[in-house]
Parts: structure tokens; sequence; C-alpha cells
């Protein structure tokens, strides 16, 4: 087999590109380097600069490099920039898809899995989320993410293409310091940031119905998320009739409260109190993964836990703020 990964040189695909090169898998990353950066990728492999939403340049890369499968990680990821610009969340990530997967049909490529996201299940009211959960995304970063899987699914039914979503938790962590998280906009880098100016993290409600009162979530190491990519990858190359749609996560909850104590604990800024405003709009108190059905499919279950993530990233926050 030969994998193009889109969004490869950014911080989840990367990872998965050094894990799929780790396992032996032959890879060419396709990446208009937005947000990616050239360097997070290993010596070798080949970097194709353009844009998923132009169909001539992915369908010459894909008869090029002899393509068999695809593993489309780019996309626009945050979810307060989604509802200021739904359309170009739309655009990148729905018709982007759109524009991907009429190219992979017209070069015959027969396997395809695709970056979803726990957004996808919006505000669930259960205590751990199956991929039976229905699906009510509440912000258009989250809508695009279910209809990329709807058209994955259709397609895949249509052109007898063996296809995965994997809806990922709460990513956190770095194989190497060189390959972590850019962005501020989860609790982790987050929190980084405002203890590193000095400055109290934030909690944003702790009256919620959970143990300690604040959001409690999934965390992931992405390592964890790459592994499992492995591990889906071989599953579509032998199973040409595969249509799976499966969480990663740990299926353990962490609230946000003990997160900011083992941050404080690795970082040593244990002094500075958390600073408790009232909830934000649109954050639901619990969201834990069932990880039952990527266990029975894929044999996958995540290995490292929360220490190992927050240390991991802190290595690489300190790399890039010396
Ligand atoms: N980070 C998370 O916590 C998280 C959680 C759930 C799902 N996801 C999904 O995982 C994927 C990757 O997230 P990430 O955290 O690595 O983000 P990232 O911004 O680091 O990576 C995205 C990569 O895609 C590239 N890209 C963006 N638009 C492109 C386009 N139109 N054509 C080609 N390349 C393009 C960027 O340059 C970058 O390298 C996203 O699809 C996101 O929705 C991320």
């Amino acid at each position: 087999m030969s994998w193009l990964i889109t969004g490869g040189a950014g911080f989840i695909g990367s990872h998965v590109v050094k894990a799929m090169t780790d396992a032996g898998e032959r890879v060419v990353v396709l990446d208009d380097l937005s947000t990616g950066r050239p360097e997070r990728l290993p010596d070798g492999v080949v970097l194709e600069v353009g844009t998923v939403l132009d169909g001539v340049v992915v369908e010459r890369v894909l008869r090029e490099h002899g393509v068999t499968g695809i593993v489309h990680i780019a996309g626009k990821k945050q979810v307060g920039e989604s509802v200021d610009r739904p359309l170009y969340y739309y655009r990148e990530n729905v018709e982007g898809m759109r524009v991907l997967l009429d190219a992979a049909v017209a070069a015959g490529v027969g396997r395809f899995l695709f970056s979803s996201s726990a957004a996808v299940y919006g505000m669930p009211d259960v205590d751990l989320v199956t991929e039976k959960t229905p699906c009510v995304p509440i912000n258009p970063y989250g809508e695009t993410k279910l209809a990329g899987e709807w058209l994955v699914g259709a397609v895949g039914a249509r052109h007898g293409m063996a296809t995965a979503s994997l809806r990922y938790f709460n990513v956190a962590g770095a194989a190497t310091p060189e390959l972590g998280d850019d962005g501020v906009y989860n609790l982790v880098p987050m929190v980084f940031e405002r203890l590193e100016a000095g400055e109290a993290p934030r909690i944003f409600g702790d009256d919620y119905p959970t143990p300690d009162g604040t959001c409690v979530r999934d965390y992931i190491h992405v390592e964890d998320i790459a592994a499992a990519h492995v591990a889906a990858a071989r599953r579509l190359a032998a199973d040409p009739e595969a249509r799976l749609v499966l969480n990663i996560g740990r299926g353990e909850g962490v609230s946000v409260a003990e997160m900011i104590d083992v941050i404080q604990e690795v970082t040593g800024r244990a002094e500075i109190a958390p600073d408790v405003s009232g909830r934000r709009a649109g954050d639901p108190a619990r969201v834990v993964a069932s990880a039952d059905l990527i266990h029975q499919e894929l044999g996958w279950t995540a290995r490292r836990g929360v220490r190992e993530m927050v240390e991991s990233a802190w290595a690489g926050w300190r790399l890039r703020h010396p």
C-alpha cells in the first residue's frame, strides 16, 4: 500500500506520518502549510505543497505516487473561529472533503481514513459516549466533521471504498518536543501560557454535576492516536468491505481541576491558585468516550496516561518558548 496523508505537516498529522513510516508503510504528504510546518516531517517523506481543494493537484499527486489509500487529516479545527467564519469552515472541511473524494474515486483509491472529532456529539448527556450516541453538533466545526463522515460513508458505499472515520476526543502530548502542538486552543497549552505569564489558570464553572464541579473530558495522547491510525490503516488494507466509525479515547474522565493540578505539578508552578469564573456557553459537563468498539474492531487500546501527556507537551512548550 502507498498512503497519502493530508495535513501530515500538522500536529496530529506529523505523528501519524511518523507512526506509519516507523511501521514500514509508504507515505506521501499533501499539506498547504496553512498551520503545518515542513520540519515536522521525517527525512525521506515527500511533501507535496498544495490544498485538498485543488482537485487537479490532488489527482496528480494520487496518480504520480501510485496512492492506494488516503488518511485525511487536513482541516480547520477551531470551534470559535468556525462560529465566526462558517463559510470558510464548510469550504475547507466539507468542500475539501468532496474534492478529495472526487479525485480519489477518479484515481481508483480503495481505502479512506478520516480524522473526525468528538465534536460531532455536541452536548451528549450520557456517562460514556458510544458510537451509537446521537450526533447533534452544536457549532459549525462539529457540523463540518459530521458532514465529512456522511460524505465518506456515502462515497465508500457507492464506490467500493473501505472507510474509517476516527472520532478523536481531547488530544494532548507529543512524541518528541519538536512535534508538539503549536496552537493555544486546548486546555493544556492554555494553562502553560497562563502559568508562564505568571497568571492564574482559568476554570470556567465549578458548579457542574461532576465530582469536583468542573468539566470532565477524555484526554488522549497523540502517540496513541497515531497508533490507532496504523491499526485502522492495516484493517482497511486487509478488509475492502470495512466501514468503520470509531471513538479514539481512553474511556476515562479527567476533570479540568485535576488536569490543572497535574500541569502545575509538572511545570513546578503550583503556587498560583486557579481563577474560577462562570460557565462558558456550549461546554458540556462531561464528555468521555466508550473505547470498547475500537478495541473490539482493531485490538487497539490507549497506553499513555495524563502525566505522560502533560510532561511531553511541556517539553515541546519549553522548546518553542525558551
Ligand atoms: N487537535 C485536536 O484536539 C483534534 C481533536 C479532534 C479532531 N481533530 C482533527 O484532526 C485534524 C488535525 O488537527 P491538528 O490538531 O493536527 O491541526 P493542525 O492545524 O496542526 O493540522 C492541520 C494540518 O492540515 C493542513 N491543512 C489545513 N487545511 C488544508 C488544506 N485545505 N489542504 C491541505 N492541507 C491543509 C495544515 O497546514 C496542517 O498541517 C483536523 O482535521 C481536526 O479537525 C483534532
